[in-house]
């Protein structure tokens, strides 16, 4: 079951993170709080989970993975913090609770994730948190600094502001959802490939095409939930897509051809894994669980 494994995963790393969030000295004491308010509020740990089950695919050890896992969480934490501001999506609610410039300040919730950015990098480079080689080391700096950056997530959102209000083609939306939300999936899996030590150049082109494909369906997924979900379900406000006038995929293609894609695109997923065996499982059930998820 797909929920027994993320609660292994949401455990093991939400050990890690909790010691990576507190405060060393009192007049930090504010801003901790609203880093592990942002990171410790229930979120699926869907990525720290692809980087177990991509190191996992590989018969790597999950040991080897924690920095990665802490790492790419941290980045995402981040990146919905600063997407949460008034100047970018001006939502109000975040996994069931106040976004942290609400239950904090604009400030604060600036800093918050600029900090836990840095923190992200702290952890990919900690050797208490994994016991890995120096190479693995810089070649996972080098994924989760070009998948968080320009090239990945923070391009996505600046092409997903500019594109506010405006009717872009399905070419432009499918790269701005490659960027703002594919490039950590690809990286999560990346990083759990890396961690394992023993990825065939065979194996890697299999994962990333995994990896492109659930990318881009949990977005397009996300887009959806947006419109058929409710704002208790979602932990966030349903309908935030279509008040802000965003583009996404049930606008351009309508709902159905929407769920349509989202299911081709996990079929995409799983036919990538078809050399990989039974160790490849948890990656399977994943790519199911994307396109069925209600939150
Ligand atoms: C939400 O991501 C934002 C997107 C990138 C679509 P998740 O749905 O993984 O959010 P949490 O971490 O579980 O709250
Ligand atoms: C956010 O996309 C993607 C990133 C934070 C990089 P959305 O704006 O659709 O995410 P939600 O719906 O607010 O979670
Ligand atoms: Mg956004
Ligand atoms: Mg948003
Ligand atoms: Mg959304």
């Amino acid at each position: 079951m797909i929920s027994d494994y993320q609660q292994f995963c949401q455990k093991h790393v939400d050990g890690a993170l909790q010691q990576l969030l507190t405060a060393p000295s009192a007049p930090l004491q504010r801003l901790y709080h609203a880093m592990h308010y942002s990171v410790m509020n229930g979120g699926k740990r869907i990525r720290p989970l692809l980087v177990f089950a991509s190191c996992q695919a590989l018969g790597g050890d999950v040991k080897d993975a924690y920095g990665a896992a802490c790492a790419v969480e941290l980045i995402h934490a981040y990146s919905l913090v600063h997407d949460d501001l008034p100047a970018m999506d001006d939502d109000d609610l975040r996994r069931g609770q106040p976004t942290t410039h609400k239950a904090f300040d604009e400030a604060y919730a600036i800093l918050a994730g600029d900090a836990l950015q840095s923190l992200a990098f702290d952890a990919l480079s900690d050797e208490a948190l994994s016991p890995i080689s120096c190479q693995q080391r810089l070649d996972m700096l080098k994924v989760l600094s070009s998948a968080a950056g320009a090239r990945g997530m923070v391009g996505g959102q600046a092409i997903d502001l500019s594109a506010v209000g405006q009717a872009i083609s399905i070419d432009t939306l499918e790269l701005m959802h490659r960027h703002k939300t594919g490039a950590l999936i690809e990286a999560s899996v990346h990083l759990g490939a890396i961690a394992s030590n023993a990825a065939t150049p065979q194996a890697l082109a299999a994962l990333q095409q995994y990896a492109q494909a659930i990318g881009l369906a949990f977005q397009v997924q996300d887009d959806i939930l947006d419109v058929t979900s409710d704002t208790q379900t979602l932990g966030k406000q349903q309908g935030s897509d279509i008040e802000h006038d965003k583009p996404t995929y049930p606008v351009l293609l309508g709902l159905k051809e929407a769920q349509a894609y989202a299911l081709s695109l996990r079929d995409q997923a799983l036919a990538a894994l078809g050399i990989f065996d039974q160790r490849a499982e948890h990656l399977r059930q994943l790519a199911h669980y994307i396109v069925a998820r209600s939150h």
